[in-house]
């Protein structure tokens, strides 16, 4: 039984697989009704969550299940259950646990307890269910992932590393464009070049947005103020990152058929431009429609024991 807390969890054939389930999900939703008939799945949300909860509860009715939707007001976890019992006691009702919430080290502690898949809607950390919509949706207009150039400008938060986790994994170039300060933790951009030198890719940092987009094939951008981080950091983030805005400008020294990518939820005039978001080039809403294709991708493959894991990586 396996977990998705990190996309680094996944090995290339993994990630392979998961795109090619998502699209056959994508060109026939209702074919597997089977996978979760008469069966629930959790998704407790500790955060607001639009596309997350919306494509995994949709995701669960398209596989023939009920979705339980709970926040830690539901549970007794507000009231000082542990995260262990909660995971033993959910694992003996439903089939899959959905979890978005803050330290990535609740995830790792309700996988640890569960006998049930639990999967990462989001941490403070990664968002590996968003990485697999943005793979797809470049697969998509580009025809292909590896060698594809994405540059990433901003913070160097949970989305940026779940990004840069999955194009290593596919063999694409990464160029990540962050303040100083605003990078990712050093063990994780050092993992993802190794994983990247495995698969043929690369995955590189800086900090001149300008030099990060020459060429790119994909611009991708993210929030400037994630949550859980504190609205005293508004100002400041917004200073040293407005640098790293997507604007027109930014898009026009990237490769002139390049693609905007955002996870949304999107914040027009501040690290994108309308101009861009809204654009001919934005594939935004696409991108958004694949978290519905693979959250039912991860839930089929998951539930039906269809992945191997990182550690068998090198079998291929
Ligand atoms: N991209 C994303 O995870 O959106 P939500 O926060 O709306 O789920
Ligand atoms: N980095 C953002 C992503 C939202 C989908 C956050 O964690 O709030």
């Amino acid at each position: 039984m396996m977990h998705l807390l990190k996309t680094s969890d996944l090995s290339a054939h993994d990630l392979a697989y998961l795109l090619k389930r998502s699209a056959k999900f994508k060109a026939k939703p209702f074919g597997r009704r089977s996978v979760l008939a008469g069966e629930t799945v959790c998704c407790y949300f500790d955060k607001p969550s639009t596309r997350t909860r919306i494509s995994f509860e949709t995701a669960v009715v398209h596989l023939g299940g009920t979705p339980l939707s709970l926040s830690s007001k539901d549970l007794q976890l507000g009231r000082g259950e542990t995260l262990e019992d909660t995971a033993r006691v959910i694992s003996r009702y439903s089939r899959a646990l959905v979890v978005r919430t803050f330290e990535d080290a609740q995830v790792e502690r309700l996988a640890a307890a569960a006998t049930i898949p639990v999967i990462n809607a989001l941490t403070d950390g990664h968002h590996p269910c968003q990485s697999l919509a943005d793979l797809m949706t470049i697969a998509e207009h580009k025809g292909k992932l590896e060698g594809v150039k994405i540059a990433y400008l901003g913070d160097g938060n949970n989305v940026a590393v779940s990004l840069a986790q999955a194009a290593a994994l596919a063999g694409a170039n990464v160029v990540l464009a962050c303040p100083d300060g605003y990078g990712m933790p050093a063990e994780i951009s050092s993992h993802a070049r190794a994983l990247a030198d495995r698969h043929g890719g690369s995955v590189s940092l800086s900090t001149d947005p300008k030099e990060a987009v020459q060429g790119a094939d994909v611009v991708y951008t993210d929030v400037w103020l994630s949550m859980g981080h504190s609205e005293s950091e508004r100002a400041e983030r917004h200073r040293v990152l407005m640098p790293y805005q997507v604007n027109a400008e930014v898009m026009r020294l990237a490769h002139k058929d390049a693609l905007f990518l955002h996870c949304l939820p999107a914040h027009r005039g501040e690290e994108v431009t309308a101009e861009v978001c809204d654009g001919a080039q934005s594939v935004i809403f696409d991108q958004a429609e694949n978290r519905l294709w693979t959250s039912m991708a991860v839930l089929y493959a998951l539930i039906e024991g269809k992945l191997e894991g990182a550690g068998a990586a090198g079998k291929h």
